[in-house]
């Protein structure tokens, strides 16, 4: 019975953590799935339909400050010039995990 007990208290102890990672750890699967439905049609392969000189590619985000979780969750919460907010349409996790898919594909050339 001492034992049972050990064992419970370990797991309490252990949950949250457990609990706390989603929030930093971001989805990429998810990223990709909120791409698809949501970016692609403007920012299909990393490119840039409406403005080409402001591609996803590495070199453009880095040109133009663009190459952090925080410089992209902001541009897609808040929309900027001819790109639309998400605010609303996007939950907050779907534009981090969208944005770390953003700079994951970037770093690798898409
Ligand atoms: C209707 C077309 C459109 C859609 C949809 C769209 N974007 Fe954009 N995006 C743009 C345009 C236009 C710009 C350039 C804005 C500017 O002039 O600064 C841009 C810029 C960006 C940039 C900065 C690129 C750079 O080189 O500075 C990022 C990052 C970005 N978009 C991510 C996203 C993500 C992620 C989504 C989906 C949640 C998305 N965009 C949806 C049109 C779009």
């Amino acid at each position: 019975v001492k034992r049972l007990w050990i064992a419970i208290c370990a797991l309490l102890t252990l949950i949250p953590l457990f609990v706390g990672m989603p929030a930093f750890a971001a989805d990429l699967d998810n990223g990709a799935k909120i791409f698809g439905s949501n970016c692609a049609a403007c920012h299909m392969g990393g490119g840039n339909v409406v403005n080409g000189a402001k591609t996803l590619s590495k070199d453009d985000l880095e040109k133009w400050g663009m190459n952090s979780i925080d410089a992209i969750t902001t541009q897609v919460t808040n929309g900027k010039l001819a790109m639309p907010a998400f605010k609303g349409r996007l939950s907050d996790t779907d534009i981090q995990d969208v944005a770390a898919y953003v700079l994951e594909q970037s770093n690798q050339g898409w």
